[in-house]
């Protein structure tokens, strides 16, 4: 494990980044999308499938269990949320592994003066893992190279870190998308998260994408899978930042921007929806855009492909029409439990027992 100062380090490259998160060469701490390759993200699509056939049987979910009971997690959120929470919590729950939560500082010692820093290096005397929501970008990272340097070295998971990223609901929405979009090549009417299902698919972000971390995530393990084409429609005071849009040029992604949504909705192989997130608002100031260009709408169900897969990380407003959510194209809700399976996988590959749960997999439920 290498060690770095707990300075700010987003001016270092990327890779130098990924490396002070691993542990010889393999995934330790999540803090960034940046740290999956392709071959990453399809085996834990591919874990998170596993895993949800296994705990189908009562024998199965007792396996899972026993996987992961030695060990235990702290959920610390300290900013609102609940699918990400929940799913984590669930997921500790399918594989065993105790867990505790802070969601409120104002019942922890940080009201008497600990530093957040000190509050870390407590919780990782008492935990294995420490998931963590945050509102300051750069926050996890920072805590996670704290982390390398304490006696106890334990992984830390970010569930979202300020405006930043998101990198485990990029999992399930890849995830998401696998399902929705993928082809089976191992059994009949299941995915197998191999090949690329997304080669000359459109694939449009919409809304707040300057601010939605969510996006962000994505775009990056999106750039894994050559060939998809990438629309980014939102009001040009909310479009993808420059850091991102720089990216996709130097991965030679082919992308368009665009600053309405009805015309571009029948292009589309999946439409990524995002609210407004106007708590990032210094003044007010996302009051006078016009965010209803940006709603998806029952009206423009004509104009969908019949294939086209919905998304949308939620909590939604008005962006995503409720009429919508009968159609067999809406996919968030299905996004929203695939989640708690990918965290599971997640889990368990951080904790090394992904080959156990693989061969358990194949000897007993392949079909
Ligand atoms: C998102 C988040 O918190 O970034 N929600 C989530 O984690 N499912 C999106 C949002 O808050 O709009």
């Amino acid at each position: 494990m290498m060690n770095q100062t707990t300075e700010d380090c987003s001016s270092l490259p990327t890779s130098h980044r990924v490396s002070l998160l691993s542990n010889d060469g393999r995934l330790f701490h999540v803090i960034l999308a940046q740290q999956f390759d392709r071959d990453l993200i399809d085996k834990l699509c591919r874990l998170a499938e596993m895993i949800r056939s296994i705990a189908e049987s009562r024998q199965g979910s007792d396996f899972l269990r026993n996987q992961l009971c030695h060990k235990r997690a702290m959920l610390y959120f300290v900013q609102p949320s609940t699918r990400t929470f929940l799913s984590f919590a669930a997921a500790c729950q399918i594989m065993g592994m105790p867990y505790n939560e802070v969601r409120d500082p104002s019942t922890s010692s940080e009201v008497k003066g600990e530093s957040e820093a000190d509050t870390v290096r407590v919780l990782s005397q008492y935990f294995d893992t420490i998931v963590m929501r945050h509102p300051a970008e750069g926050f996890a990272e920072t805590m996670a190279h704290l982390l390398n340097g304490m006696r106890r070295t334990i992984p830390l998971v970010n569930g979202g870190s300020g405006k930043d990223q998101h990198p485990t609901q990029a999992l399930l929405d890849i995830y998401t998308l696998h399902r929705s979009m993928g082809r089976s090549l191992i059994s009949p009417g299941k995915p197998n998260f191999a090949g690329n299902p997304f080669e000359g698919k459109t694939i449009a972000f919409v809304g707040d994408l300057k601010r939605g971390r969510t996006v962000r995530s994505l775009v990056y393990l999106l750039t894994r899978y050559p060939g998809v084409r990438m629309l980014f429609i939102a009001p040009d005071e909310l479009q993808i930042g420059a850091d991102i849009i720089e990216y996709i040029q130097r991965m030679d992604v082919l992308h368009e921007f665009r600053d309405t949504l009805q015309s571009s909705v029948s292009e589309c192989d999946a439409i990524y929806m995002t609210r407004l997130q106007d708590e990032h608002d210094l003044q007010g100031e996302s009051k006078t855009i016009d965010y209803s260009r940006f709603h998806l709408t029952q009206d423009m169900a004509g104009q969908f492909k019949p294939e086209l897969a919905i998304l949308h990380p939620l909590p939604r407003r008005q962006e995503l029409d409720v009429a919508l959510d009968t159609d067999p194209r809406a996919k968030y809700w299905e996004q929203v439990q695939n989640g708690m399976w990918m965290r599971a996988g997640l889990m368990s590959y951080i904790f090394n027992v992904d080959a156990t749960i693989i061969d358990h997999y194949y000897r007993d439920y392949a079909v």
